[in-house]
């Protein structure tokens, strides 16, 4: 059962009790008054008759008494008696003398007082073919004022139809008040019980998104209260999960990416093992050949296209070497600045050669950094040289060197743009996988290497680029213990 309906039902029945209960003793009170306003209507009645009839009945006139009480009679006095001062009964309503176990009682105690009155209630049938009703019975005595001596006494009959009438319409009236009462009840517990568990199903529906797996869960609730503490906290779990999530998320592809590093080195060095040796042994026959005095030009030329060949194939194998070796960093303080600036030098022909524009911006007081100083050429070598071979002629390239603080640990950012070629967006994330390139001559390691040697350093490469609009790669390489 759900915690809506458990409590809707526990406040129906609390409801229902505590409705039950209070309409109860309203209805008990109600009828009490009611019934007491009977009596007292019924002793003035009682009062009334023997005010009109003390005369005659002083003057034992029984018949003058007889006549009043007849006239009197109607639906609701159902009978009169006049009893003398011997408790016996002298006149009466003409019908009621055959009811012989009421014409003849009189219940008044010897010692009553001006102002006692007697009571009863029975049930009284008139006739076979009517339905017995009940019956107020009131007796009072009779005193004459100057005189404490009881001259008598009056019973008077009063049918309760009227009372029991008006005690049902009462009780219907209370009846209507309480269903009503327990309506308002109902809806009212309805509308608490959702306004108290729609949080408790948003989190429960959240929380089953969540072991499916959807991380980016976030519950908004405006509540102050303890349910809104819980969204709060549930939406710090999903944040550290997702957190957690991505962490792991890259942890494996890190993993993945050096396995697969691992297997690309294994291979390449037992390939390079292979070729090297009969590559050699080529080499060395060709150059014989070649040192023959016989040879005509086109001999000549062809040996030569073939020596070129086996530099390019032992190029291959050095790069591949150098990417499959993994080696120690060999760390020293230096300054980056400095690294680019020797980089540069050792690309400073294919600069001039295609009119590059290049540009700087070095911050000033850049702390040195603790790195691997021939590694780290080597990146900028191979970004400088992709940049280079992408502008046209003219084309220019901008190095950005600044502090990121931002960062943790702080590093050291350096920006190297060029408005060349850019690169298609479908391949800026597979142009650091190795061997791809776009190139004909290119091996695909360059990049490879590059991020290979920033992540050892704990750094990171990242690159923004668009078709036909240039490309800017950024290098972050943490500064280590500064100064
Ligand atoms: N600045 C750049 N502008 C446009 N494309 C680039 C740039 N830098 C890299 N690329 C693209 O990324 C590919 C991979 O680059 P990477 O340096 O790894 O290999 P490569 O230059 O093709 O060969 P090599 O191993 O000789 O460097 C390139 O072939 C090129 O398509
Ligand atoms: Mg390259």
């Amino acid at each position: 059962m759900s915690i809506r309906t458990r409590f809707i039902l526990s406040v129906v029945f609390l409801l229902t009790s505590l409705v039950g209960m209070i309409l109860l003793v309203i209805e008990k009170r109600e009828v009490q008054t009611i019934f007491e306003e009977q009596k007292k209507k019924g002793v003035l009645i009682a009062e009334n008759i023997i005010q009109e009839n003390l005369e005659p009945f002083l003057f034992w006139d029984k018949e003058g008494v007889e006549n009043n009480l007849n006239k009197r009679i109607d639906q609701k006095l159902i009978y009169v008696i006049f009893y003398d001062r011997d408790k016996e009964p002298f006149a009466a309503n003409s019908d009621i003398k055959k009811y012989f176990s009421i014409f003849q009682k009189t219940n008044l105690r010897d010692d009553v007082k001006p102002g006692d009155f007697y009571f009863d209630r029975h049930d009284f049938q008139p006739k076979n073919d009517v339905e017995p009703f009940e019956i107020l019975e009131i007796e009072v005595p009779i005193f004459v004022e100057g005189t404490t001596q009881k001259w008598g006494s009056v019973k008077i009959g009063l049918s309760l139809k009227e009372m029991q009438a008006e005690i049902r319409k009462t009780r219907l009236v209370l009846l209507l008040i309480g269903a009503s009462g327990f309506l308002v009840g109902v809806v009212g517990a309805t509308l608490l019980a959702r306004r108290i568990t729609q949080p408790i199903k948003k989190l429960v529906e959240a929380t089953i998104r969540i072991s499916q797996g959807d991380f980016s869960q976030k519950i908004h609730l405006d509540s102050h209260d303890e349910i809104g503490e819980l969204a709060q906290s549930f939406n710090k779990m999903t944040a550290q999960l997702l957190e957690a999530r991505k962490k792991m998320e890259i942890a494996q592809k890190k993993l993945i990416q050096a396995e697969k590093l691992a297997s690309i080195g294994r291979m390449s060095a037992s390939i390079a093992h292979e070729i090297r040796n009969p590559l050699t042994s080529v080499k060395l026959n060709i150059q014989k050949v070649g040192e023959s005095p016989h040879l005509d030009e086109f001999e000549r030329e062809h040996l030569a296209l073939s020596e070129e060949g086996i530099r390019q194939i032992e190029k291959f194998i050095k790069e591949l070497l150098n990417f499959a070796r993994v080696t120690e960093l060999n760390l020293e303080k230096f300054s980056l600045e400095q690294i680019f600036e020797e980089s540069m030098k050792l690309l400073g022909n294919s600069v001039t050669k295609k009119k590059i524009n290049l540009q700087k911006e070095i911050s000033a007081e850049l702390p040195p950094v603790k790195v691997d100083a021939d590694k780290i050429r080597q990146v900028f070598l191979n970004i400088l040289r992709n940049a280079i071979e992408a502008v046209e002629e003219g084309g220019e390239i901008k190095v950005v060197m600044t502090k990121d603080v931002s960062q943790k640990p702080p590093m050291i950012k350096v920006k190297i743009t060029d408005n060349g070629c850019g690169i298609d967006e479908k391949y800026l994330e597979t142009i650091f996988e190795p061997f791809f390139t776009t190139k004909p001559f290119g091996f695909g390691l360059g990049l490879a290497n590059a991020r290979k040697i920033i992540e050892q350093h704990g750094g990171i490469i990242k690159v923004h680029s668009k078709k036909g609009e240039g490309a800017c790669f950024e290098i972050l390489v943490p500064i280590g213990e500064e100064g």
